[in-house]
């Protein structure tokens, strides 16, 4: 398949989406782009904003198109919004409007731990997004991401932020991993899935080639920095979790850091043959700062 007419891709306006539709309009691809609030325009983009997603603005603008790439999600519940509403409802949705579209491929990003028998109410929402996709009949490349880093994704900030107060707080023993993936790799592997049929009705770990613990990739990131590392009590960072919504780590921050998940690079390197970033290596550098 070769990319002959527009990719749609919702979410427009979040960090994975960003550098995608950047990438994508440097290689000359032609985009409809959809968020709920305005945003600049590439080369190549036509963009749509709507706060409810409604059928009536969207349907008739992307018709026909090739692939929808589907990045609305959310990691935080508030009493107006839960991750049931956007990211099994919006993704049923959108699953609804591709087939009324034509759309003949979707690209989705669920997430690292997402599974059949997750008792956690983020990746049961992820799960039943997943399903929806799967039993659409569309051809589809559901991602299940690591973080995905660069230099503004929401971890970065954050740990930029703890810097210049001066202190990084650290959940627990810190001793568990995660396996980022640089967000530069990620736009390259968007871009095989929508051409390459290797990934052709695909669920795939979205992960680094590196397993690094919180407490290794918190000290590479300051180092040269003059930041303190403070380890606090798991039962406090939860405590804090539940009782204020504005704490450095929400609930499931925290369990999806401590639920420690692990992914499989070898089948991603496999089928994309891509010669993927180290993270650590970034890390040493200091081009994350
Ligand atoms: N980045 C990672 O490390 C990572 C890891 C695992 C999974 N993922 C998944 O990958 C996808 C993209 O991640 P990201 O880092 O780019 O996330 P992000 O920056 O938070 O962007 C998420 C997008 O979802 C949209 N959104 C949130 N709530 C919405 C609602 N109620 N209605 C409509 N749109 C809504 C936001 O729209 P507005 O801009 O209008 O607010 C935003 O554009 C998400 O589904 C995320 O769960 C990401």
């Amino acid at each position: 398949m070769v990319i002959k007419n527009q990719i749609v891709i919702t979410g427009a306006n979040g960090f994975v989406a960003r550098h995608l539709r950047k990438y994508f309009s440097q290689n000359n691809i032609k985009l409809i782009s959809i968020a709920r609030k305005n945003f600049t325009k590439f080369k190549n983009e036509t963009k749509i904003i709507t706060k409810s997603y409604d059928e009536k603005t969207i349907l008739p603008k992307i018709k026909n198109s090739q692939a929808l790439i589907h990045l609305v999600g959310t990691g935080n519940q508030t009493v107006e919004t839960n991750y049931e509403l956007v990211n099994t409802e919006y993704t049923k949705h959108i699953v609804n409007l591709c087939k009324k579209a034509r759309i003949k491929k979707i690209i989705y990003a669920s997430g690292l731990g997402v599974s059949a028998n997750t008792p956690l109410a983020y990746f049961i929402s992820k799960y039943k997004a997943e399903r929806s996709i799967v039993s659409s009949g569309i051809d589809y490349t559901i991602f299940r991401p690591s973080y995905i880093v660069g230099k503004d994704d929401l971890f970065t900030k954050f740990l930029k932020k703890q810097i210049k107060i001066g202190k990084i707080e650290i959940p627990g023993s810190g001793l568990y991993s995660i396996q980022p993936i640089f967000i530069n790799d990620v736009v390259q592997i968007f871009l095989q899935s929508l051409t390459n049929k290797k990934f052709h009705n695909k669920i795939l770990d979205l992960v680094g080639p590196e397993e690094i613990t919180f407490e290794k990739y918190v000290k590479l990131f300051s180092k040269g920095t003059k930041t303190k590392i403070k380890k606090i009590n798991l039962e406090t960072a939860y405590y804090d979790a539940i009782t204020n919504p504005k704490s450095n780590f929400g609930v499931d921050d925290l369990n999806i850091l401590i639920g420690n998940f692990k992914g499989n690079h070898k089948i991603l390197r496999k089928i994309s043959k891509l010669d993927f970033y180290s993270v650590i290596e970034l890390l040493k550098s200091g081009s994350l700062l």
